[in-house]
């Protein structure tokens, strides 16, 4: 069942461009120049002439969330807000019947999701669910959604159910970027193109750092803490970055966009300080460079996700993983795929039990 894997977390991992392939499919038809999508498309006005648009999740999924706030501002213009459900559901929210809700949720089980989305029906709103398991109770209670069909995702770990949501969310704001006139027609063109090509990219990622992840882990096993730095789009990949390491190899992992860390962060770096930078050059690569200018300068340890190529973060880092280059939104699917191999050989090198961490539960059902 693990297909050959000693994990289903490394099995899901290894998934991903299928998985990532899956979801985009009969949804993506590049030589049409159309994306397909009836729970959008059925609605369209409701997230055309919504006020703001409200994204709620945990965890993972709300990492994912971020990524979508970043995508659906920028390509559709339409106001996005990210909340845990959890602060969402207990904090008496202002929510009216020109909002819409998007719940992301993997397993369609979080409590805590699920009684942010009763609240939020309750108040009017139209509530939308992205979900991967089918039937969920998420995906009942939803007036409309889509799965992404990352295949059941066993690990409590989620990687490839985060790449999914990250692909849904891709075509989400392009289709309601094109629909509402945001998004032109030559950049919509260029960047489906671009979408349809990133399971190649990330088959040939995990060709190219499969064993320079395990490398690196090898000289991290002893470490106690790490900082995970990124900016726009990668700021939510570093938090996703830190969270897989925390929960499976129990070392402790911050992440943070980079720029904030002159406010605070900052002082704990010494040379005893692993610091995960994700750096491609299509997006604040030169804010990036002086970011990494200061760790180097505290000693840190950098190690370094840049696209293929690069010099400047490079010269500067003690490790380098090299991905390749796409659009800015793209990126996080991208940079995510080492960032799981290497928190995943970390844990396995410390004899962690990866894919049942002590202490979690794969859905939580509980509040
Ligand atoms: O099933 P959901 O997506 O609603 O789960 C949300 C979180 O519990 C989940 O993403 C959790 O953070 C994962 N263990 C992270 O890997």
């Amino acid at each position: 069942e693990k297909g050959g894997y000693e994990h289903f977390m490394l099995k899901e991992i290894f998934e991903q461009p299928k998985s990532v392939h899956d979801t985009m499919r009969g949804r993506l038809l590049v030589d049409e120049g159309v994306i397909k999508m009836a729970g959008i498309w059925d609605h369209v006005e409701k997230f055309k002439n919504a006020n703001r648009i409200i994204i709620i999740a945990c965890g993972t999924s709300w990492h994912a969330g971020l990524i979508g706030e970043y995508l659906i501002e920028e390509y559709a213009r339409i106001p996005v807000e990210v909340e845990y459900a959890s602060e969402f559901r207990y904090r008496n929210p202002i929510i009216t019947d020109k909002d819409v809700v998007i719940a992301i949720s993997q397993s369609g089980e979080t409590a805590d999701t699920m009684a942010a989305l009763k609240l939020a029906k309750e108040k009017g709103a139209f509530i939308y669910g992205i979900c991967n398991v089918v039937d969920s109770s998420i995906a009942r209670i939803t007036d409309a959604g889509s799965y992404t069909h990352a295949g059941p995702e066993i690990g409590v770990a989620s990687t490839k159910a985060f790449t999914a949501q990250l692909t849904i969310l891709t075509l989400i704001a392009f289709k309601l970027g094109k629909h509402n006139g945001n998004l032109g027609n030559a950049e919509f063109m260029s960047l489906i193109a671009e979408l349809d090509a990133i399971p190649k990219k990330i088959e040939e990622v995990l060709n190219t750092t499969h064993e320079l992840t395990q490398n690196i882990a090898k000289d991290f096993v002893k470490a106690t803490n790490f900082l995970y730095l990124g900016r726009g789009y990668n700021y939510p990949a570093a938090l996703e970055g830190a969270l897989k390491l925390k929960e499976i190899s129990y070392i402790h992992a911050e992440g943070y966009p980079a720029a904030e860390m002159k406010h605070g962060p900052i002082a704990l770096i010494d040379e005893n300080m692993p610091i995960v930078i994700i750096a491609p050059r299509k997006g604040h690569y030169d804010k990036i460079v002086s970011n990494v200018q200061e760790i180097k300068a505290r000693k840190g340890k950098i190690i370094a996700v840049v696209n293929k190529g690069d010099r400047q973060v490079s010269e500067m880092a003690d490790y380098v993983i090299e991905i390749p280059e796409t659009s800015e939104c793209f990126s996080p699917i991208v940079a995510s795929v080492p960032l799981q191999l290497l928190a995943y050989y970390i844990a396995v090198y410390r004899g962690a039990n990866v894919d049942q961490p002590r202490n979690l539960a794969k859905s939580v059902t509980v509040e």
